[in-house]
Protein backbone atom coordinates (compact mmCIF):
# COMPACT_ATOMS: atom_id res chain seq x y z
CA UNK A 1 0.00 0.00 0.00
CA UNK A 2 1.13 3.16 -1.40
CA UNK A 3 -0.36 5.42 1.48
CA UNK A 4 1.11 3.25 4.54
CA UNK A 5 2.38 5.65 6.69
CA UNK A 6 1.89 9.07 4.47
CA UNK A 7 0.50 12.02 6.42
CA UNK A 8 -2.49 13.38 5.05
CA UNK A 9 -3.82 16.84 6.26
CA UNK A 10 -7.41 16.89 5.09
CA UNK A 11 -9.33 20.32 5.14
CA UNK A 12 -13.29 19.93 5.26
CA UNK A 13 -14.97 23.05 3.52
CA UNK A 14 -18.45 24.12 4.48
CA UNK A 15 -20.67 21.79 1.94
CA UNK A 16 -23.33 19.56 2.42
CA UNK A 17 -20.53 16.83 0.85
CA UNK A 18 -18.69 17.61 4.13
CA UNK A 19 -20.50 14.31 5.52
CA UNK A 20 -18.78 11.95 2.97
CA UNK A 21 -15.18 13.68 4.73
CA UNK A 22 -15.72 11.22 7.55
CA UNK A 23 -16.09 8.20 5.14
CA UNK A 24 -12.83 9.23 3.69
CA UNK A 25 -10.90 9.70 6.89
CA UNK A 26 -11.69 6.32 7.41
CA UNK A 27 -10.70 4.79 4.12
CA UNK A 28 -7.83 6.61 4.14
CA UNK A 29 -6.63 4.75 7.56
CA UNK A 30 -7.63 1.75 6.47
CA UNK A 31 -4.87 2.31 4.01
CA UNK A 32 -2.28 3.24 6.64
CA UNK A 33 -2.14 6.71 5.78
CA UNK A 34 -1.97 9.17 9.36
CA UNK A 35 -4.97 11.43 8.76
CA UNK A 36 -4.92 15.15 10.35
CA UNK A 37 -8.36 17.42 10.04
CA UNK A 38 -8.48 20.88 9.88
CA UNK A 39 -11.89 22.12 9.20
CA UNK A 40 -13.63 25.60 8.47
CA UNK A 41 -16.28 27.41 10.20
CA UNK A 42 -18.76 26.01 8.02
CA UNK A 43 -17.60 22.61 8.02
CA UNK A 44 -18.80 22.61 11.91
CA UNK A 45 -22.42 23.83 10.77
CA UNK A 46 -22.69 20.13 8.86
CA UNK A 47 -20.41 17.68 10.75
CA UNK A 48 -18.75 18.04 14.33
CA UNK A 49 -15.37 18.27 15.04
CA UNK A 50 -15.92 15.32 17.25
CA UNK A 51 -16.80 12.77 14.76
CA UNK A 52 -13.48 13.82 12.83
CA UNK A 53 -11.49 13.57 16.30
CA UNK A 54 -12.89 9.83 16.64
CA UNK A 55 -12.31 9.09 13.29
CA UNK A 56 -9.04 10.32 12.85
CA UNK A 57 -7.07 10.05 16.45
CA UNK A 58 -6.26 13.23 16.72
CA UNK A 59 -7.43 16.80 17.60
CA UNK A 60 -9.43 18.50 14.80
CA UNK A 61 -7.90 21.69 14.34
CA UNK A 62 -10.73 24.48 13.78
CA UNK A 63 -9.12 28.25 14.86
CA UNK A 64 -5.84 29.61 13.40
CA UNK A 65 -5.57 31.71 17.16
CA UNK A 66 -6.10 28.48 19.15
CA UNK A 67 -3.40 28.78 21.84
CA UNK A 68 -4.17 24.98 23.01
CA UNK A 69 -4.48 24.29 19.61
CA UNK A 70 -0.71 26.03 18.91
CA UNK A 71 0.49 24.54 22.05
CA UNK A 72 -0.23 21.01 20.55
CA UNK A 73 0.75 21.19 16.76
CA UNK A 74 0.74 24.86 15.69
CA UNK A 75 -0.91 25.41 12.09
CA UNK A 76 2.37 25.76 10.21
CA UNK A 77 4.03 22.50 11.75
CA UNK A 78 0.84 20.91 10.59
CA UNK A 79 1.03 22.42 7.15
CA UNK A 80 5.11 20.90 7.49
CA UNK A 81 4.27 17.75 8.85
CA UNK A 82 2.00 16.90 5.84
CA UNK A 83 3.21 14.59 2.57
CA UNK A 84 -0.14 15.40 0.56
CA UNK A 85 -3.25 18.24 1.78
CA UNK A 86 -6.21 16.88 0.56
CA UNK A 87 -9.34 20.18 0.52
CA UNK A 88 -12.69 17.68 0.58
CA UNK A 89 -14.91 19.01 -0.04
CA UNK A 90 -13.47 22.21 -1.74
CA UNK A 91 -16.48 24.70 -1.75
CA UNK A 92 -16.56 27.38 -4.87
CA UNK A 93 -15.64 30.14 -1.55
CA UNK A 94 -12.81 28.21 -1.01
CA UNK A 95 -11.24 27.56 -4.16
CA UNK A 96 -11.54 31.19 -4.59
CA UNK A 97 -9.76 32.00 -1.37
CA UNK A 98 -6.62 29.44 -2.12
CA UNK A 99 -6.36 30.68 -5.37
CA UNK A 100 -6.41 34.29 -3.72
CA UNK A 101 -3.73 33.00 -1.07
CA UNK A 102 -6.01 34.22 1.92
CA UNK A 103 -4.27 33.47 4.91
CA UNK A 104 -7.43 34.31 7.41
CA UNK A 105 -8.19 30.38 8.78
CA UNK A 106 -6.77 27.44 8.85
CA UNK A 107 -7.29 25.79 5.46
CA UNK A 108 -5.58 28.79 3.25
CA UNK A 109 -3.39 29.18 5.88
CA UNK A 110 -2.03 25.52 5.42
CA UNK A 111 -2.12 25.28 1.46
CA UNK A 112 0.07 28.87 2.04
CA UNK A 113 2.66 27.64 4.64
CA UNK A 114 3.28 23.91 3.56
CA UNK A 115 5.64 22.75 0.95
CA UNK A 116 3.51 19.17 0.28
CA UNK A 117 1.39 19.38 -2.90
CA UNK A 118 -2.03 20.44 -2.59
CA UNK A 119 -5.38 18.80 -3.72
CA UNK A 120 -8.63 20.20 -4.21
CA UNK A 121 -11.73 18.18 -5.04
CA UNK A 122 -14.75 20.64 -5.79
CA UNK A 123 -18.28 20.08 -4.48
CA UNK A 124 -21.02 22.40 -5.09
CA UNK A 125 -23.89 22.88 -7.17
CA UNK A 126 -23.85 22.54 -11.09
CA UNK A 127 -24.65 25.98 -11.82
CA UNK A 128 -21.86 27.38 -9.33
CA UNK A 129 -19.13 24.94 -10.72
CA UNK A 130 -20.24 26.10 -14.48
CA UNK A 131 -19.67 29.26 -13.13
CA UNK A 132 -16.92 31.43 -15.20
CA UNK A 133 -15.09 32.30 -11.71
CA UNK A 134 -15.09 29.29 -10.39
CA UNK A 135 -13.94 27.67 -13.82
CA UNK A 136 -11.32 30.52 -14.10
CA UNK A 137 -10.01 29.99 -10.14
CA UNK A 138 -9.86 25.95 -11.00
CA UNK A 139 -7.52 26.87 -13.79
CA UNK A 140 -5.51 29.00 -12.20
CA UNK A 141 -5.27 26.78 -9.40
CA UNK A 142 -3.87 24.24 -11.63
CA UNK A 143 -1.29 26.79 -13.04
CA UNK A 144 -0.22 27.52 -9.94
CA UNK A 145 0.31 23.33 -9.55
CA UNK A 146 -2.31 22.70 -7.57
CA UNK A 147 -4.08 19.09 -8.66
CA UNK A 148 -7.89 18.86 -8.71
CA UNK A 149 -9.40 15.99 -8.48
CA UNK A 150 -13.58 15.46 -9.70
CA UNK A 151 -16.13 16.89 -9.37
CA UNK A 152 -18.54 13.90 -10.19
CA UNK A 153 -21.51 14.24 -12.39
CA UNK A 154 -24.67 13.50 -11.09
CA UNK A 155 -27.71 14.34 -9.02
CA UNK A 156 -26.60 16.51 -6.34
CA UNK A 157 -28.30 17.42 -2.66
CA UNK A 158 -29.93 20.55 -4.14
CA UNK A 159 -32.05 18.55 -6.29
CA UNK A 160 -30.39 19.10 -9.77
CA UNK A 161 -27.90 17.29 -11.90
CA UNK A 162 -24.84 17.87 -13.01
CA UNK A 163 -21.04 18.37 -12.84
CA UNK A 164 -20.20 19.17 -8.79
CA UNK A 165 -20.74 16.12 -6.95
CA UNK A 166 -17.67 15.10 -4.64
CA UNK A 167 -15.98 12.57 -5.66
CA UNK A 168 -16.47 9.50 -3.62
CA UNK A 169 -14.35 8.42 -0.32
CA UNK A 170 -13.08 5.23 -2.63
CA UNK A 171 -12.24 7.39 -5.86
CA UNK A 172 -10.14 10.11 -3.71
CA UNK A 173 -8.67 7.29 -1.45
CA UNK A 174 -7.83 5.01 -4.70
CA UNK A 175 -5.99 8.38 -6.13
CA UNK A 176 -4.05 8.81 -3.29
CA UNK A 177 -2.41 6.04 -3.48
CA UNK A 178 -1.97 6.02 -6.68
CA UNK A 179 -0.10 9.59 -6.16
CA UNK A 180 2.03 7.90 -3.58
CA UNK A 181 2.92 4.58 -6.02
CA UNK A 182 6.06 4.93 -8.84
CA UNK A 183 4.60 6.99 -11.79
CA UNK A 184 4.54 4.81 -14.64
CA UNK A 185 7.23 7.17 -16.82
CA UNK A 186 9.17 8.04 -13.50
CA UNK A 187 12.73 9.94 -14.85
CA UNK A 188 11.81 9.23 -18.62
CA UNK A 189 12.76 12.12 -20.91
CA UNK A 190 9.91 12.96 -23.29
CA UNK A 191 10.22 15.52 -25.96
CA UNK A 192 6.94 16.71 -27.63
CA UNK A 193 5.77 18.63 -30.76
CA UNK A 194 2.23 20.29 -30.72
CA UNK A 195 0.27 23.13 -32.39
CA UNK A 196 0.46 24.68 -35.94
CA UNK A 197 3.59 26.03 -37.85
CA UNK A 198 3.67 29.44 -39.63
CA UNK A 199 5.11 29.53 -42.64
CA UNK A 200 6.00 33.49 -43.91
CA UNK A 201 4.87 34.73 -47.20
CA UNK A 202 5.99 38.05 -46.40
CA UNK A 203 6.89 40.68 -43.13
CA UNK A 204 2.99 40.35 -42.16
CA UNK A 205 1.42 37.43 -44.05
CA UNK A 206 1.43 33.86 -43.07
CA UNK A 207 0.37 30.34 -44.30
CA UNK A 208 -1.03 28.00 -41.23
CA UNK A 209 -3.76 25.47 -40.37
CA UNK A 210 -6.43 25.34 -37.48
CA UNK A 211 -4.36 23.46 -34.67
CA UNK A 212 -4.81 24.19 -31.63
CA UNK A 213 -2.31 22.75 -29.91
CA UNK A 214 -4.61 21.56 -27.10
CA UNK A 215 -3.64 17.19 -28.00
CA UNK A 216 0.16 17.90 -27.71
CA UNK A 217 -0.24 20.22 -24.25
CA UNK A 218 -3.02 17.46 -23.00
CA UNK A 219 0.10 14.85 -23.61
CA UNK A 220 2.62 17.54 -22.22
CA UNK A 221 0.80 17.64 -18.75
CA UNK A 222 0.17 13.83 -18.66
CA UNK A 223 3.27 12.91 -19.21
CA UNK A 224 4.68 15.32 -16.47
CA UNK A 225 1.62 13.89 -13.92
CA UNK A 226 2.99 10.58 -14.86
CA UNK A 227 6.95 11.52 -13.73
CA UNK A 228 8.63 12.09 -16.93
CA UNK A 229 11.00 14.86 -17.92
CA UNK A 230 8.88 16.62 -20.02
CA UNK A 231 9.68 19.02 -23.00
CA UNK A 232 7.43 20.77 -25.77
CA UNK A 233 8.30 22.24 -28.90
CA UNK A 234 5.30 24.83 -29.67
CA UNK A 235 4.29 26.34 -32.50
CA UNK A 236 1.78 29.18 -32.06
CA UNK A 237 -1.06 28.17 -29.72
CA UNK A 238 -2.73 30.18 -27.05
CA UNK A 239 -2.79 27.78 -24.03
CA UNK A 240 -0.88 27.61 -20.78
CA UNK A 241 1.65 26.29 -20.27
CA UNK A 242 1.33 23.04 -17.85
CA UNK A 243 2.75 23.08 -14.47
CA UNK A 244 6.44 21.91 -14.26
CA UNK A 245 7.16 21.30 -17.77
CA UNK A 246 10.29 23.77 -20.47
CA UNK A 247 8.46 24.67 -23.62
CA UNK A 248 10.32 25.94 -26.39
CA UNK A 249 8.04 28.41 -28.16
CA UNK A 250 8.70 28.33 -32.31
CA UNK A 251 7.15 29.58 -35.64
CA UNK A 252 8.11 27.89 -38.52
CA UNK A 253 8.53 24.39 -39.48
CA UNK A 254 12.13 25.31 -39.75
CA UNK A 255 12.59 26.08 -36.43
CA UNK A 256 10.46 23.30 -34.44
CA UNK A 257 13.62 20.89 -36.67
CA UNK A 258 16.00 22.90 -35.17
CA UNK A 259 14.99 22.94 -31.59
CA UNK A 260 13.89 19.34 -31.81
CA UNK A 261 17.12 18.55 -33.06
CA UNK A 262 19.00 20.41 -30.26
CA UNK A 263 16.93 18.55 -27.93
CA UNK A 264 16.86 15.10 -29.33
CA UNK A 265 20.00 13.18 -28.00
CA UNK A 266 18.74 12.80 -24.04
CA UNK A 267 15.48 11.71 -24.97
CA UNK A 268 13.25 8.07 -24.05
CA UNK A 269 10.77 9.34 -26.10
CA UNK A 270 9.54 11.40 -29.20
CA UNK A 271 5.87 12.58 -29.98
CA UNK A 272 5.31 14.28 -33.07
CA UNK A 273 2.35 16.02 -32.22
CA UNK A 274 2.31 19.32 -34.38
CA UNK A 275 0.48 19.94 -37.47
CA UNK A 276 3.51 20.74 -39.35
CA UNK A 277 2.49 22.71 -42.34
CA UNK A 278 4.47 20.86 -45.09
CA UNK A 279 5.57 23.74 -47.47
CA UNK A 280 6.87 26.47 -46.84
CA UNK A 281 6.77 29.85 -49.31
CA UNK A 282 10.47 29.40 -51.59
CA UNK A 283 11.47 33.04 -51.34
CA UNK A 284 9.85 34.93 -48.53
CA UNK A 285 9.78 38.66 -49.43
CA UNK A 286 11.30 41.37 -48.05
CA UNK A 287 8.72 44.22 -47.62
CA UNK A 288 5.01 43.47 -47.75
CA UNK A 289 3.62 42.36 -50.90
CA UNK A 290 1.70 44.68 -52.97
CA UNK A 291 -1.62 44.49 -54.86
CA UNK A 292 -1.54 44.51 -58.07
CA UNK A 293 -4.25 46.58 -60.53
CA UNK A 294 -3.22 44.65 -63.96
CA UNK A 295 -3.76 41.19 -62.47
CA UNK A 296 -6.70 39.07 -60.71
CA UNK A 297 -4.50 36.26 -59.90
CA UNK A 298 -1.23 35.82 -58.09
CA UNK A 299 1.41 32.77 -57.75
CA UNK A 300 2.90 31.43 -54.55
CA UNK A 301 5.77 29.29 -55.01
CA UNK A 302 6.20 26.29 -52.48
CA UNK A 303 8.86 24.30 -51.47
CA UNK A 304 8.35 21.11 -49.14
CA UNK A 305 9.64 21.84 -45.53
CA UNK A 306 11.65 18.82 -43.77
CA UNK A 307 9.88 16.05 -41.91
CA UNK A 308 11.15 16.57 -38.60
CA UNK A 309 9.60 13.31 -37.07
CA UNK A 310 11.06 11.07 -40.22
CA UNK A 311 14.32 12.98 -39.18
CA UNK A 312 14.18 11.90 -35.84
CA UNK A 313 13.49 8.21 -36.83
CA UNK A 314 16.15 8.21 -38.97
CA UNK A 315 18.58 8.78 -36.18
CA UNK A 316 20.69 6.15 -35.60
CA UNK A 317 19.77 6.09 -31.83
CA UNK A 318 16.52 6.82 -32.09
CA UNK A 319 13.86 7.15 -29.06
CA UNK A 320 10.84 5.84 -29.09
CA UNK A 321 8.71 7.67 -31.85
CA UNK A 322 5.16 7.78 -32.27
CA UNK A 323 3.70 10.24 -34.87
CA UNK A 324 -0.26 11.30 -35.59
CA UNK A 325 -2.04 10.76 -38.67
CA UNK A 326 -4.72 12.94 -39.01
CA UNK A 327 -6.90 11.87 -41.55
CA UNK A 328 -10.46 12.37 -43.57
CA UNK A 329 -11.16 8.68 -44.53
CA UNK A 330 -9.30 5.40 -44.68
CA UNK A 331 -7.94 6.38 -41.51
CA UNK A 332 -6.06 3.12 -40.27
CA UNK A 333 -4.93 2.59 -43.89
CA UNK A 334 -3.57 5.97 -44.04
CA UNK A 335 -1.95 5.32 -40.53
CA UNK A 336 0.11 1.70 -41.34
CA UNK A 337 1.08 3.30 -44.66
CA UNK A 338 2.68 6.38 -42.74
CA UNK A 339 4.00 4.11 -39.64
CA UNK A 340 6.14 1.58 -42.16
CA UNK A 341 7.09 4.82 -44.56
CA UNK A 342 8.61 7.12 -41.38
CA UNK A 343 10.08 3.81 -39.52
CA UNK A 344 7.86 4.64 -36.41
CA UNK A 345 7.10 2.82 -33.53
CA UNK A 346 3.84 3.88 -33.17
CA UNK A 347 1.28 5.91 -34.39
CA UNK A 348 -1.89 7.42 -33.12
CA UNK A 349 -4.64 8.39 -35.95
CA UNK A 350 -7.68 10.41 -35.39
CA UNK A 351 -10.25 11.00 -37.81
CA UNK A 352 -10.32 14.81 -37.89
CA UNK A 353 -13.77 14.43 -40.10
CA UNK A 354 -15.58 14.86 -37.51
CA UNK A 355 -16.26 18.09 -36.21
CA UNK A 356 -16.87 17.13 -32.60
CA UNK A 357 -13.46 15.47 -32.22
CA UNK A 358 -9.90 16.07 -33.24
CA UNK A 359 -8.69 19.45 -34.75
CA UNK A 360 -9.64 22.03 -31.91
CA UNK A 361 -12.01 20.46 -30.28
CA UNK A 362 -11.92 19.50 -26.65
CA UNK A 363 -12.33 15.32 -27.55
CA UNK A 364 -10.48 13.10 -29.44
CA UNK A 365 -10.97 9.50 -30.18
CA UNK A 366 -7.56 7.55 -31.42
CA UNK A 367 -6.39 4.38 -33.11
CA UNK A 368 -3.35 3.53 -32.20
CA UNK A 369 -1.32 1.35 -34.50
CA UNK A 370 2.27 -0.16 -33.71
CA UNK A 371 4.01 -3.07 -35.67
CA UNK A 372 2.41 -5.47 -34.26
CA UNK A 373 -0.75 -4.66 -33.07
CA UNK A 374 -3.59 -1.92 -32.74
CA UNK A 375 -5.70 -0.51 -30.03
CA UNK A 376 -8.85 2.13 -30.30
CA UNK A 377 -8.89 4.93 -27.33
CA UNK A 378 -12.88 5.67 -27.46
CA UNK A 379 -13.52 9.13 -27.60
CA UNK A 380 -12.97 11.14 -24.40
CA UNK A 381 -11.27 14.32 -23.27
CA UNK A 382 -7.99 14.92 -24.59
CA UNK A 383 -6.25 14.66 -21.33
CA UNK A 384 -7.77 11.35 -20.10
CA UNK A 385 -6.76 9.77 -23.99
CA UNK A 386 -3.38 11.39 -23.63
CA UNK A 387 -2.56 9.25 -19.85
CA UNK A 388 -4.21 6.39 -22.30
CA UNK A 389 -2.25 6.74 -25.01
CA UNK A 390 1.22 7.28 -22.77
CA UNK A 391 0.25 3.94 -21.01
CA UNK A 392 0.52 2.21 -24.40
CA UNK A 393 3.47 3.59 -25.36
CA UNK A 394 5.24 2.74 -21.71
CA UNK A 395 4.00 -0.88 -22.23
CA UNK A 396 5.49 -1.05 -25.73
CA UNK A 397 8.51 0.62 -25.16
CA UNK A 398 9.13 -1.76 -22.14
CA UNK A 399 8.40 -4.78 -24.64
CA UNK A 400 11.44 -3.49 -26.67
CA UNK A 401 9.24 -2.77 -30.09
CA UNK A 402 12.28 -0.09 -30.59
O1 LIG B 1 2.68 13.07 -43.23
P1 LIG B 1 1.81 13.72 -42.21
O2 LIG B 1 1.96 15.22 -42.19
O3 LIG B 1 0.37 13.32 -42.28
O4 LIG B 1 2.35 13.12 -40.83
C1 LIG B 1 1.87 13.54 -39.62
C2 LIG B 1 2.91 13.28 -38.57
O5 LIG B 1 4.19 13.70 -39.00
C3 LIG B 1 2.64 14.05 -37.31
O6 LIG B 1 3.13 13.28 -36.22
C4 LIG B 1 3.44 15.33 -37.52
O7 LIG B 1 3.80 15.93 -36.28
C5 LIG B 1 4.66 14.81 -38.25
N1 LIG B 1 5.25 15.75 -39.22
C6 LIG B 1 6.49 16.30 -38.98
N2 LIG B 1 7.07 17.13 -39.89
C7 LIG B 1 6.43 17.43 -41.04
C8 LIG B 1 5.15 16.89 -41.31
C9 LIG B 1 4.59 16.04 -40.38
O8 LIG B 1 7.07 16.04 -37.91
N3 LIG B 1 7.00 18.24 -41.91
Amino acid sequence: MSLTNKNILLGIGGGIAAYKSAELVRRLKDCGANVRVVMSQGAQAFITPLTLQALSGHPVATDLLDPAAEAAMGHIELARWADLVIIAPATANLLARVNAGMADELITTSCLATDAPVVVCPAMNQQMYQNQATQDNLQQLQDKGITVWGPGIGSQACGETGPGRLLEADEITQRANDFFSPKLLEKINILLTAGPTREAIDPVRYISNHSSGKMGFALAKAAYDLGANVTLVSGPVNLNTPQGITRIDVDSAAQMQAAVMEQINEQDIFIGCAAVADYRVTEVADNKIKKTTDADTMTLKLIKNPDILASVSQLKNKPFTVGFAAETQDVIHYAKEKLIRKNLDMIAANDVSQAELGFNADNNALCVLWHEGQHMLPATDKYTLAKQLLSLIAQRRRNGST
